[in-house]
């Protein structure tokens, strides 16, 4: 067991072929700063370049994945451009070649939701919500959901997802197709955690191949449309209704939109 993480809020360990990055910020939900997507991109890049590793499992805490991106940093510091380490974070994303296994509890908001389509195995709790408040919020979809959710669960169940933003638990992320198994809270950890030694114990080359060749379909279409998608999701960032949005959110008012066409 080792640590590979000098970020705080994001807890890195080794064990056993599976690298485990836990979100640690429960006084902010676990939503992601900056400095948060650059600690898991290293944890990323650690998980790919090391032979030793054959899984990268990722968590929150006992009772919250996360709040998704930090609204300060929306607000303060809007992550524009492929540079940006949340951008870069979804680019791994889509091209991790290892077995990528969520583990869920509480809230999954954002890109705590978006994140989990491209993963391999995703495990949820009973107390799992997970959420993509995209329109609410101004903005449009991000990690190439507009383009896996569609794919995965049809568009009609997608937009209610993604236009409306509905909350949904686990046991209908279950039916829906985007979560393997709903879990007692208590048990998500340790069954994720069972079920990347499993994979662990696979041939990693024949699951590696396995992978890529699952993805390998839509693998360019993915990633065009990504580009599009975040080139759209800047721009809305900085948009007045964006703003107002997550200015309302740090005030804990309503948004007024009224004023905007
Ligand atoms: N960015 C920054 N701070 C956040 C945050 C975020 N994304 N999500 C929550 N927080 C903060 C809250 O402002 C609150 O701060 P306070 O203690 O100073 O009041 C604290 O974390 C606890 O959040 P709270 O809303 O009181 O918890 P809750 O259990 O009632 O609700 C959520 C949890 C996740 C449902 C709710 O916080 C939420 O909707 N957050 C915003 C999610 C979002 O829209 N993310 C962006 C998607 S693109």
């Amino acid at each position: 067991m080792s640590h590979i993480s000098e970020c705080q809020e994001i807890q890195v360990t080794e064990n056993l072929g599976v690298l485990e990055v836990a979100i640690q910020r429960p006084d902010r939900k676990n939503a992601l700063t900056h400095a948060m997507y650059t600690a898991i991109n290293q944890a990323f890049d650690y998980a790919e370049r090391e032979p030793t590793i054959r899984a990268l499992l990722i968590t929150g805490t006992e009772g919250c994945f996360t709040a998704g991106n930090d609204m300060v940093d929306f607000l303060q510091n809007p992550p524009i451009g492929d540079d940006a380490p949340v951008m870069i974070l979804l680019g791994k994303l889509a091209t991790f070649p290892k077995p990528l296994i969520a583990a869920v509890n509480g809230p999954a908001v954002g890109v705590g939701t978006t994140l989990l389509f491209h993963c391999d195995l995703v495990y949820v709790g009973e107390s799992a919500k997970l959420q993509m408040p995209f329109t609410s919020l101004g903005l449009c979809p991000e990690a190439g959901s507009s383009y896996l959710l569609p794919l995965m669960i049809g568009h009609q169940r997608a937009a209610e997802l993604l236009m409306l933003g509905e909350v949904i638990d686990g046991q209908r992320a279950c039916q829906l197709g985007i979560a393997n198994a709903v879990l007692a809270d208590a048990e998500t950890l340790s069954h994720a955690r069972a079920q990347a030694a499993r994979i662990v114990a696979q041939p990693a080359a024949a699951v590696r191949l396995t992978k890529e060749l699952m993805r390998a379909p839509f693998k360019d279409m993915l990633h065009s449309h990504m580009k599009v998608e975040g080139d759209a999701f800047g721009k809305r960032l900085v948009s007045p209704e964006g703003r107002e949005a997550m200015q309302a959110f740090m005030e804990k008012r309503k948004p007024n939109f009224s004023q905007f066409d």
